[in-house]
């Protein structure tokens, strides 16, 4: 079946985002990008992180890709969503990692950011590697049982 992700940015990520979109495409991904495509028009990667949610929790999803300058910022704003797990990840070891032990749904990337190694390498590493589910589930469950009381 074919895999699905849904995909956001703000202003400061729009070439790496073009990048990442083209790949997964060629990789046979379905893509759903909410934008922006502009780097000259400003737009609030709060709400980037919101629309790329939003989609997600409408289902099919798979998975979802944020970007923004740095990274942190829209991924701070989508954890901030229950059942949100997105990884800001610098290399390919945190982004196999985080999929293995974390099980993250999003993974984030900063566009102004020099990466030790190839932002693509990392999406793929990300990509292939599967949550390996035992611990890292009881983990996972005490992060939804935070989300339950605060
Ligand atoms: C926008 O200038 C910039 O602050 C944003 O892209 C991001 O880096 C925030 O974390």
């Amino acid at each position: 079946m074919e895999k699905k992700c849904v995909m956001a940015n703000d202003h400061g990520a729009v070439e790496l985002a073009g990048k990442l979109r083209k790949h997964l495409e060629d990789l046979g991904y379905s893509v759903t990008y909410l934008g922006t495509d502009n780097p000259d028009v400003s737009v609030d990667y709060p709400r980037q992180a919101e629309k790329a949610v939003e989609e997600y929790r409408r289902g099919g999803y798979d998975f979802g890709v944020l970007l923004c300058g740095t990274g942190i910022g829209i991924s701070i704003a989508a954890n901030k969503f229950h059942g949100i797990r997105c990884a800001l990840c610098q290399d390919t070891y945190t982004a196999t990692m985080t999929k293995k032990h974390n099980n993250a749904n999003f993974i984030a990337f900063g566009g102004r950011v020099e990466y030790k190694e190839d932002p693509l390498k990392i999406l793929d590493a990300y990509l292939s590697s599967e949550f390996e589910g035992g611990r890292h589930q009881r983990r996972i469950n005490e992060i939804t049982e935070i989300e339950r009381h605060c």
